[in-house]
Parts: structure tokens; C-alpha cells; sequence
């Protein structure tokens, strides 16, 4: 949890292309891909599913971290554990046939890693009855949906400090991502508040040259 990973999210690619914007990423040094799974009910847009992350993993052996804002994510985990995910994150707010603690607790099982986020407005305290069951909390710094947001560094950087102090204080090793309005100029705010994996849509996507984003962004929080 102390090496930095910029994790470039496919929702920002051109989908008219996916096999080389998967490329893109590999070709300039990425080694964890982020794929924002939406169903359309826990948040207000739709994206894709397990069809797509099989299709991702067919391009490449990239980390596949796979975020799901979707509801009953224990009711679709199979799905995704047999599409290819290596990590997958869900979302302590979302609705759940079994429990958040259980689908973790496959997930690992699965011999894969469990991320648990949390919403903008869900306190770091939602997190702690699951911090020994976790390799990764992602700490959202937008509202969950969509790319191209602003970062709500007041909101969201106080929490993310707390996660940091509370891991080092219990000697854990969990991950702390942040996922939303990460540039340049937001990713050292967040890696100053303890985040190492930063994730990456519009800043690396968006970008033509995506050697010179990946370049900036990785130099940022180094
Ligand atoms: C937002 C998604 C993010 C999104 C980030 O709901 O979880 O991963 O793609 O996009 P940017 O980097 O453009 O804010
Ligand atoms: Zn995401």
C-alpha cells in the first residue's frame, strides 16, 4: 500500500475502439486498468457488464480492478470473478441478498482482492467493521456515476486521512484509492491524505498523448 498505481478508467476511453484503448494504456506502462461497472439504479447511468470484462481480459493480462456501482453485487459476483476481475470493489451503500461482509469474504475466497468504497456522503465509520476484510478502500471523490466531475476535495479528504490513520494505527495493509477528478493538480492533494492508487478517466483518456498523461501523473505522486 505504499507503491503509487494510476489506474486509467475505461469509462473515459472511445468504445468504438476498446481492444486499443486497452492497448493504449498497456503501451505506455499501465498495470492496473479500473472498469466502472453502472446498473442504472444504485447510480443514475448505465455502463457495462461481465461481457465486457471478459472482453478486456482477452486483450491483456493488465490487473483488472473492477468497480461495481451496482446494486446486489453479491447476486452478480460469480459473473465477474469468471469474467476476469482481479480485484473487485463494491459499494458499502448498496444493497445486498447476503451481506457486504460475506461477498467480501467470497471474493478473497475466490483468490481474488476485495475493495470496498465508499460514497461521498458515507462516513469512514461505515468502514470500519470491514477493515480486516478488505486489500483495498476506495474513498469516492465525485458522486458515483459519472466521468468528468469535479474532485470535492473538502468533502472527501478529511475521510480519506482517517482511513490512512485508522490503517496505520491497527498495523492493516489496505489500499486507499480515490476515483473521481484526479489530475495533476488533485492527485498530490489526495496522495498527501494517504491515497496510493489513483484513478484515472478523463486525465488519461482524454488526453491524445497518453504517454505524456501517464508520464504527469505517475510523476505526481512520486
Ligand atoms: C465515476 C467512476 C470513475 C470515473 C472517473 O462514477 O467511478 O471511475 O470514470 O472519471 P474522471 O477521472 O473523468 O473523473
Ligand atoms: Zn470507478
Amino acid at each position: 500500500h505504499t507503491t503509487p498505481y494510476i489506474l486509467p478508467s475505461l469509462l473515459a476511453a472511445d468504445w468504438s475502439k476498446v481492444a486499443a484503448e486497452v492497448k493504449r494504456a498497456e503501451d505506455v506502462g499501465v498495470e492496473v486498468l479500473h472498469l466502472d461497472v453502472m446498473d442504472g439504479a444504485f447510480v443514475d447511468n448505465i455502463s457495462f457488464g461481465p461481457q465486457m470484462v471478459q472482453t478486456v481480459r482477452k486483450c491483456t493480462s493488465m490487473y483488472l480492478d473492477v468497480h461495481l456501482m451496482i446494486h446486489r453485487p453479491d447476486h452478480y459476483l460469480e459473473r465477474f470473478l469468471q469474467a476476469g476481475a482481479d480485484n473487485i470493489t463494491i459499494h458499502v451503500e448498496a444493497r445486498y441478498d447476503t451481506s457486504v461482509v460475506e461477498t467480501l469474504r467470497r471474493i478473497r475466497a475466490a483468490g481474488k482482492h476485495a475493495g470496498l468504497a465508499l460514497h461521498p456522503d458515507t462516513p469512514f465509520e461505515a468502514a470500519i467493521p470491514y477493515a480486516q476484510e478488505i486489500d483495498l478502500l476506495l474513498i469516492m471523490t465525485v458522486v458515483p456515476g459519472f466521468g468528468g466531475q469535479p474532485f470535492m476535495e473538502k468533502e472527501t479528504m478529511p475521510k480519506l486521512a482517517a482511513a490512512r490513520d485508522y490503517r496505520d494505527a491497527h498495523g492493516l495493509k489496505y489500499n486507499l484509492e480515490v476515483d473521481g477528478g484526479i489530475y495533476i493538480h488533485t492527485a498530490p492533494i489526495a496522495k498527501a491524505h494517504g491515497a496510493n492508487a489513483f484513478v484515472c478517466g478523463t486525465s488519461f483518456y482524454g488526453r491524445e498523448d497518453t504517454a505524456a498523461a501517464m508520464a504527469g501523473l505517475t510523476q505526481c505522486v512520486s
